[in-house]
């Protein structure tokens, strides 16, 4: 059913997806990064683009780019940088789906120099991040559709949920990472999207590719709802 919706149904629609990680520089050679691939993200703007949506992708570093004709890539290194860039494009666009993992705390200073071994113990003191689905949800316009995601380990329906409405989104994606194969460094997930009127949708264990076609139906959903 899929392909008969399917090349235009997102013609003319302009989605902005964030991808992959954010690293925090420490010093010169070191930063502080986490698990994420972008696989999904990529897999939500790759699917997006073949249903005829133009796509401005913001990947942080490793993410493996991908190559389409409808996808604009803005790669980003740190939270700051993809906050920028997020932000002066949301309001350009009908979409937004934020699959990045973005860093939450950064440290408070870089130094210039690569820091030496030196006491047994080290800290580094760190402050927090931007939010950037909560800032795109505050400026968010009645047309505009807003897609978070939500990494849980515990009380995943309420956090989740807490998310999607402290956020302002109108979906969001919780991934469970408590399904053996699933999230992070695989190439399957195990999602449930909850939307803003409080539906909830189970969905199996799936490849990110078959996943990113499930939040694309959601969306398209929403759109014509
Ligand atoms: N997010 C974001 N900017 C941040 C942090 C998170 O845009 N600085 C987005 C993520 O891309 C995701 C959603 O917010 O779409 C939820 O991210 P998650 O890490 O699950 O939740 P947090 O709000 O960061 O809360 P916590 O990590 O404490 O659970
Ligand atoms: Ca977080």
């Amino acid at each position: 059913l899929k392909y008969f919706e399917g090349v235009s149904a997102f013609s003319g629609k302009k989605v902005l997806v964030t991808a992959g990680p954010t690293y925090e520089p420490i010093d010169p050679v070191r930063f502080i990064g986490n698990h994420s691939s972008g696989k999904m993200g990529v897999a939500i703007a790759l699917e997006l683009a073949s249903r005829g949506a133009s796509v401005h992708l913001v990947a942080g570093p490793g993410v493996k780019l991908p190559v389409h004709a409808g996808i604009m890539v803005s790669p980003v290194a740190t939270a700051s940088e993809m906050y920028k860039v997020a932000t002066e494009s949301f309001p350009q666009m009908d979409i937004a789906v934020m699959a990045a993992a973005v860093a939450d705390y950064t440290p408070v200073n870089v130094a210039n120099e690569k820091i030496k071994k030196k006491d047994s113990r080290l800290t580094i003191e760190l402050q927090k991040t931007k939010d950037i689905l909560k800032e795109l949800g505050s400026k968010k316009k009645s047309d505009q559709l807003l897609v978070g995601f939500a990494l849980e380990t515990n009380n995943e329906k309420a956090n989740a949920l807490a998310k999607l409405q402290s956020k302002n989104a109108d979906l969001i994606v919780l991934n469970s990472l408590q399904d053996q194969g699933a999230g992070f460094g695989h190439d399957t997930n195990k999602i449930t999207i909850y939307d803003n009127t409080g539906a909830e949708y189970v969905y199996p264990v799936k490849s990110k590719v078959a996943v990113a076609a499930d939040i694309a139906d959601m969306i398209y959903k929403k759109l014509h709802a």
